[in-house]
């Protein structure tokens, strides 16, 4: 079983995947989309966007960061992923699942699902661009308006080179709306002979043995589950070894909170919202991150927001 940590662009950033991949259970994480569009980006953005470019494209506690490019210029992408690599990136993925309207009307994302015969070009050119120990993989949905053809995207993907795909188990049209359509995975499975990883809607162990009996997939990508109890990824591997380990619980997670401020450059902008963001997920779980988020909704200042979660 391997466990990914799922890029979420604004959230789960080079801090957020630090902090989360040390609490553990995670095989790798993904970056946050980097955007191709108008031409080559410069060096300095590629280290912005994946500081652990820097340390062998690793967080400090060691787990793989996989750089995720969105575009929909095949050249392009592939000059930018060569780049990358040059600049220490182990693993590319490609994102064909971006629902933004201003991605999908350049064609980005999961525009791409459109058009799979670009999707595959873009897979086989960006292969060709990397050496051969570079995996290159896909992160897709499992269509644009219909999941119908998903099983024939992800066949073409791993034809054209993938060396293995995630799917997020929504349509575009779907947006974020549940319940993913976890049955819609068995076939994808049932085609590939890479393997696939499984997504949407994963917050809780019961939610995976649910998922994986329904799609028979084993490998699985944690996204606002992973935000909701942060020891997620932990609890699944040791449900996996036969074991059981008791989840964290508020008085746990609220000490990460100060923690995550550690891991930014100080005067970073807009961390209050960061601190409330992360809270709007952690309430979904824990009443005391519910008052925790209520307490600190009307301060504005990051001082008092901090005195106020460490009272
Ligand atoms: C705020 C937000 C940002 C996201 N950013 C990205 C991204 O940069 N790249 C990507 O492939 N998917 C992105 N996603 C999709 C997630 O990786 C994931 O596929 C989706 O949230 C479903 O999984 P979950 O139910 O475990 O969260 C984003 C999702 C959200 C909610």
């Amino acid at each position: 079983m391997r466990i990914l940590l799922a890029p979420m662009e604004g959230v789960i950033d080079a801090p957020m995947r630090r902090l989360l991949t040390a609490i553990g259970g995670y095989d790798a994480c993904v970056t946050e989309f980097l955007r191709l569009s108008d031409g080559e980006l410069p060096e300095r953005t590629y280290h912005k966007h994946c500081p652990e470019l820097a340390q062998g494209s690793r967080t400090s506690g060691g787990t793989p960061v996989i750089l995720q490019l969105l575009g929909s210029e095949p050249e392009l992408l592939a000059v930018s992923a060569a780049r990358a690599v040059s600049l220490g990136a182990t693993a590319i993925d490609l994102n064909f699942g971006c629902p933004s309207r201003f991605v999908n009307r350049k064609q980005g994302g999961a525009a791409l699902l459109k058009a799979p015969q670009r999707m595959a070009q873009i897979v086989a050119v960006v292969r060709t661009a990397l050496p051969a120990k570079i995996p290159v993989s896909a992160k897709m949905r499992l269509g644009y308006d219909t999941p119908d053809r998903a099983a024939d995207i992800a066949l073409a993907l791993e034809q054209a080179g993938a060396d293995f795909i995630t799917v997020h188990a929504r349509t575009r049209d779907d947006g974020y709306r549940a319940p993913a359509r976890w049955e819609q995975l068995r076939p994808i499975r049932e085609a590939l002979k890479i393997p696939l990883i499984a997504n949407g809607d994963i917050n809780s162990v019961e939610d995976w043995l649910r998922c994986h009996e329904i799609s028979g997939c084993e490998h699985l990508m944690l996204g606002r589950g992973a935000l909701m109890q942060p020891d997620l990824a932990l609890q699944l591997r040791a449900w996996h070894q036969g074991d059981a380990i008791e989840a964290m619980q508020w008085r746990d997670i609220q000490p990460l909170l100060p923690r995550l401020l550690e891991h930014y450059t100080p005067g970073t902008r807009g961390l209050s919202a960061r601190l409330k963001q992360w809270l709007g997920m952690l309430r979904h779980r824990h009443t005391g991150a519910d008052e925790a988020f209520l307490d600190i909704r009307p301060l504005r200042d990051l001082d008092s927001i901090l005195a106020a979660l460490t009272a």
